[in-house]
């Protein structure tokens, strides 16, 4: 990989291959270059990487409680310590399932790319490279949630059918903030958890893992974003905004299951209910969109016919 990377620069801003041939070193190969090298040099292997043998620490948070969807509800009054702990847990498992199924869908459109392209350019070997890492993510999360025992979480029949049809229907920017939705949400909230001492240290671990490789993931996603949305032909904007408002909407309300309410003793459908309403889950859900919701705006992405969709995910206040 060394050898390929270290390609003779030319004048011009060219570059010219093993082959022989030349081509422009444009911004999007030169981005693409430095994270396949960040890629090399610093990347994590869970399967050794995290100790999986450790029992959950007594005590030891899996969620901040206010966090949890129903933080603030009479519902949440009426929970023991324990409880709540235990539901914190299981909102986790219900994160990293729905995490499990963004990831498959997020290698299905990367394999797309790669499919349509060109192998010998850097962008392509990016998201050749990103797949690997997301391969790695989400047999980490499966380790996550056979860890800690809960039940595996996974969205309803309805979404998993039409997330079957997302890598037919998405192209360029829905389908970069399709990915970056997914990415950032997840983010924000393991970096508001990685630092923090009352959280389990398995947990922990994981979320450094992630949030150092979504790094790379983020910063190519919206490169890209931001190439395609300015190359956008005016008549596609509708669609792919109406395209990104349902992705937003599935994936606000998709990622907590109402199962997860069933192993505290409580109504999945009046808990899931009470969630809805909860302005303290409301507040989460915008916390988590907060950068990816202003970035998406800036680059056009937000608007009509989709800002209601946004509203009703709470991403947009
Ligand atoms: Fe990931
Ligand atoms: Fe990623």
């Amino acid at each position: 990989m060394v050898q390929a990377l270290d390609r003779e620069r030319t004048a011009g801003g060219r570059e010219r291959a093993a082959d022989g041939r030349e081509r422009t070193v444009d911004d999007r190969e030169r981005t693409a270059d430095r994270l396949l090298r960040s890629t090399a040099a610093r990347s994590y292997d869970p399967e050794l990487d995290v100790d999986w043998s450790a029992p959950p620490v007594e005590g030891k948070h899996y969620l901040p409680e206010h966090r949890c969807s129903l933080y603030g509800t009479g519902l949440w009054q009426r929970l023991t310590p324990e409880q709540r702990l235990e539901l914190g847990k299981h909102e986790i498992a219900s994160v990293a399932g729905f995490g499990i199924w963004l990831e498959t869908l997020l290698m299905r459109l990367l394999a797309k790319l790669a499919y349509e392209g060109d192998p010998l350019t850097r962008h392509i070997q990016y998201a050749l490279a990103e797949m690997a890492e997301e391969c790695r993510h989400s047999t980490m999360f499966a380790r996550l949630i056979e860890w800690m025992g809960t039940p595996r979480y996974a969205p309803p029949a309805g979404v998993h059918a039409l997330g079957r049809l997302l890598p037919t229907l998405a192209h360029g920017p829905a389908m970069w903030g399709a990915i970056l939705i997914g990415e950032e949400l997840t983010d924000r909230y393991q970096r508001e958890m990685v630092d923090d001492d009352s959280i389990q240290p398995v947990i922990r671990m994981v979320n450094k893992i992630h949030i150092m490789e979504e790094a790379r993931h983020i910063g190519f996603a919206r490169a890209e974003l931001t190439r395609c949305a300015a190359a956008l032909p005016r008549a596609e904007l509708a669609w792919q905004r109406g395209l990104l408002g349902r992705v937003a909407l599935i994936v606000s309300r998709n990622l907590i299951s109402p199962e997860v309410y069933r192993p505290v003793g409580l109504d999945p459908r009046e808990a899931r209910r009470v969630a809805l309403a909860n302005p303290a889950h409301h507040e989460t859900v915008r916390y988590g969109g907060e950068k990816i919701v202003a970035f998406l705006r800036d680059a056009g992405m937000i608007g009509p016919p989709a800002t209601r969709l946004w509203r009703r995910s709470h991403l947009l206040p």
